[in-house]
């Protein structure tokens, strides 16, 4: 990260209307991430000095919720405009370096882009991201005479000939600090919004002899903005299609692109592959040729070398070790930490236990408050007893151990090293070591008994 001597300021108080939501519109996440989030940490990439958000509609949540050391906040109270909310952030930045304006709303800029048009930014420049579209609907359109930019019209200021101008402002700009200082309180509002337009500016720029320099972004979507859950959901398809191409640029392979959800931060060794409709939440790192089958949910997890986790597991903040095997259909529950060459199968839930390289749960068990040593054997339908109506106790199985089918294991409980529990045993004391120890009443035939029949009414 190289740092860019340059103020940042967000602007996030408008009201988001159209998104018919109590949460503030610049707090719906996009990949898991406020949408306001990916601008700050976008304004931290490009390594800014200083980084501003004007917030106001939705009050004291978005500065709450996003707290952070390196961010100032200004209260824009009421909202009048692009140009008073900025003008509001100039107390908090510095007069000797160039100010960039983003949009809590626009949250797929990209930090080439911005870049690109820092890298025009000056003492006596004006750089404008502008763009072409087919259809320039609603934007403020880039008025130029001869080639050079004079000013931007509103949509709803323009005349006809104007409304045919099919370059249009994207509202970021870098622009002196020192001329914000002077330009901001000259604004007026007698237009058709009865706002104060940052947009102005510009032609208060080239009144005073300012350059007005226009920089471009790389891709379309980088400069749309949200106003609805339509548009939310069309950026969170193309910024999923973004994070599977990195993915795939990676070495990853991805049985399809466009059915992975990552929603978080996905890190992959070489040679992994992840099939269809996996979503990923948190922080989820996959070690050297990791397998993930089709349809899992992943949600801050660590999976090491080699492991397997098979179609329709959900695993939530826990650890795999290198070259087990899991599912399908299996469910790690938090706390969960698995060795290496564990096998856990087929509707298993662990919760809060560890169980240590080579043993295997392969059927039907909950594994619950557990220490599970290494090469034991849990039959199916094992379950620990861990809840006893008011407190959780932990059970403690030692190396070797086997456990019968159908076993209960009722908490506080050991298990010694080497021993075997016959099936359907119910376990309320502990197991001694290499022995066998069952609980179940000795097996009766009844000769004669018949079943009982159904009585006529
Ligand atoms: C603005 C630009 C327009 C540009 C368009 C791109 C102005 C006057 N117009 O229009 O040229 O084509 O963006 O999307 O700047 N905001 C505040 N406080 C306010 C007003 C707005 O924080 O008082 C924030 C809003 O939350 C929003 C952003 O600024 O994120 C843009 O405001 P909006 O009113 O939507 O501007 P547009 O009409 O879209
Ligand atoms: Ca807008």
């Amino acid at each position: 990260m190289t740092a860019t001597p340059i103020n940042v300021v967000i602007l996030a108080a408008g009201k988001g209307k159209r998104m018919r939501s109590e949460l503030p519109k610049v707090l719906h996440p996009i990949a898991g991430k406020a949408m306001l989030c990916h601008v700050i940490d976008t304004a931290r990439a490009l390594g800014a000095v200083r980084i501003c958000v004007v917030y106001g509609h939705g009050g004291e949540i978005v500065p709450h919720t996003l707290a952070a050391d390196d961010l100032l906040w200004a209260k824009q109270e009421p909202q009048l405009g692009t140009g008073h909310a900025v003008l509001q952030a100039l107390p908090h930045l510095d007069p000797a370096l160039p100010t960039l304006v983003l949009y809590g709303d626009v949250p797929l800029i990209q930090v080439d882009t911005l870049r690109k048009l820092v890298a025009l930014a000056g003492d006596d420049t004006l750089a404008l991201l502008t763009v072409v579209m087919d259809d320039p609907h609603g934007y403020g359109r880039i008025v130029r005479l001869h080639g050079q930019i004079v000013r931007i019209v509103e949509e709803k200021d323009a005349d006809d000939a104007e409304r045919g101008i099919r370059e249009v402002n994207t509202g970021i700009i870098v622009a002196p600090t020192g001329a914000l200082r002077r330009w901001l309180p000259q604004l007026g509002n007698r237009n058709a919004q009865g706002e104060y337009y940052l947009t102005d500016t510009t032609a208060i720029a080239v009144a005073e002899g300012i350059a007005v320099k226009a920089a471009h972004p790389a891709n379309g979507w980088e400069v749309e903005g949200i106003n609805s859950k339509i548009q939310l959901a069309a950026l969170e398809r193309i910024q999923q299609g973004n994070v599977a191409r990195r993915l795939l640029d990676d070495g990853v392979m991805l049985a399809d692109p466009a059915r992975i959800d990552v929603r978080g931060e996905l890190t992959c060794g070489r040679d992994v592959s992840i099939d269809v409709n996996n979503v990923f939440e948190g922080r989820v790192d996959l070690g050297d040729g990791v397998a993930i089958g089709p349809n899992c949910v992943l949600r801050n997890v660590t999976v090491a070398a080699g492991a397997r986790i098979q179609a329709f597991c959900h695993i939530e903040d826990a650890t795999v070790g290198a070259n087990s095997v899991v599912g399908p259909y299996a469910r790690l529950r938090p706390g969960t930490e698995l060795g290496e060459d564990v096998h856990i199968g087929n509707f298993v839930e662990i919760k809060n236990s560890r169980i240590a390289a080579h043993s295997k749960a392969n059927h039907l068990a909950y594994i619950g408050d557990a220490t599970i040593g290494s090469r034991v054997n849990v039959g199916a339908g094992t379950i620990t007893c861990n809840y006893d109506g008011a407190n959780k106790h932990r059970t403690v199985i030692e190396d070797d151990v086997f456990i019968g089918s159908d076993t209960q294991l009722v908490a506080p409980v050991t298990v010694g090293r080497g021993a075997t529990l016959g099936a359907g045993t119910t376990l309320t004391r502990d197991a001694p070591a290499d022995q066998l120890t069952v609980s179940r009443a000795r097996q009766v035939s009844v000769a004669g008994w018949k079943r009982p029949v159904k009585t006529k009414k």
